[in-house]
């Protein structure tokens, strides 16, 4: 059932690569050449994921819709949210070239792919136009144009901003692992902007934009929640870093060796005796196997996968009180955030 639905989804994928290429031909008079290599970064990097955030433009629209959509709107629906998932596919470009990751979806990062190297750089941009060429041919009548257009870009900058909030705070000094900016906090607020506003916002707010009902009130409503959502998502990607076979996963984790501010490690740093600090003072942020493996360690000493299941169970159980809450009045569905809610939830990948 899911994968007949991720099927016809991707089968939208397929049509939108034609436009994509017709236009590069037509309009801008691309050689067979570079039209192909466009067409191989769309297909291997857009593809392949689970699709979470692309189907739930397309489930929110019909939940708020409240009736199945006609062939036209889950053609529009799903070209939305393929938008997100380009804007998702350039980002991942380059965060596996910034994180050093080596895998994605089971298959090389595209910049590891021969013949890619750092062409992977300007591939990146690239898959973000692709979202702004299919957003002028599939809705420039659309009322809520404009909006979209600038809810893109204000996707864009606050996934930048966090990506920023990320890099910034794995640095590592001479003497070892400075945890200074390891909080709470900070951890809450780079992961609203790295993660949870393309990942949960961006969806929601673009089937709103589409369906007419995206007043404030019912931006706002959803914002909140969906921002408490992304951060169960971030810190759910987190635990899978460390505690997830990579093969399950399609990618190997990097954030022990890369040192980032991650939930697992604001956590043991919250519950570590004078030893264990030191401990991860000396091993986290650094290359060498040995030392990953002593950080992985603590983590294990310290219970982590018995907290992650609390701190998710509790987690959970909040969102619900928070959907709980939502006023319908002006045409927000709480089924659509907990429809979202029901993607994510407990995932093992
Ligand atoms: C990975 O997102 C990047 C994060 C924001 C944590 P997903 O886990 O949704 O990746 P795909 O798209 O399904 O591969
Ligand atoms: C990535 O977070 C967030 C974005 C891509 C914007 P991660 O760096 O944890 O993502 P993965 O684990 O490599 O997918
Ligand atoms: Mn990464
Ligand atoms: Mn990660």
């Amino acid at each position: 059932m899911a994968s007949t639905r991720l099927t016809s989804f991707e089968g939208v994928f397929t049509t939108l690569v034609e436009d994509i290429k017709a236009q590069c031909v037509e309009q801008y008079e691309l050689p067979p050449r570079v039209w192909q290599w466009f067409e191989k970064s769309l297909n291997h990097n857009a593809l392949g994921g689970k699709c979470n955030r692309g189907l739930s433009v397309v489930d929110a629209a019909r939940l708020l819709l409240e009736r199945d959509l006609t062939p036209g709107e889950y053609f529009q629906t799903a070209t939305l949210g393929w938008m997100v998932e380009l804007l998702q596919a350039m980002m991942l470009v380059l965060d596996d070239i910034m994180d050093g990751s080596e895998t994605r979806r089971g298959k090389p990062s595209w910049y590891l792919v021969p013949g890619v190297g750092m062409i992977a750089v300007n591939d990146a941009p690239m898959l973000e136009s692709a979202i702004y060429l299919l957003l002028k041919k599939h809705f420039r009548e659309h009322p809520a144009y404009v909006d979209m257009m600038e809810l893109f870009h204000e996707a864009s900058f606050r996934t930048e901003l966090g990506q920023t909030c990320d890099l910034l705070a794995a640095r590592q000094d001479s003497v070892g692992m400075d945890f200074a900016a390891f909080n709470h906090d900070a951890y809450s607020q780079m992961v609203a902007y790295k993660t949870a506003y393309y990942s949960f916002h961006l969806p929601v707010a673009l089937a709103m934009l589409y369906c007419g009902c995206a007043s404030s009130r019912n931006l706002e409503q959803a914002e909140s929640i969906l921002a408490a959502m992304g951060t169960y998502f971030q810190a759910q990607d987190d635990y899978l870093d460390v505690f997830t076979d990579s093969n399950i996963l399609g990618k190997v984790g990097t954030d022990i060796v890369d040192g980032k501010c991650s939930w697992l490690a604001v956590q043991a740093l919250e519950r570590c005796n004078v030893k264990q600090r030191r401990v991860l003072e000396e091993n986290y942020g650094r290359k060498e196997h040995a030392c990953e493996v002593k950080v992985q360690a603590v983590f294990h000493e310290l219970k982590l996968k018995e907290v992650y299941t609390e701190y998710e169970d509790g987690k959970v159980a909040e969102l619900r009180q928070m959907i709980d809450k939502v006023d319908e009045t002006e045409g927000l569905k709480k089924s659509v955030l907990s429809d979202f809610l029901s993607k994510i939830h407990k995932r093992d990948r």
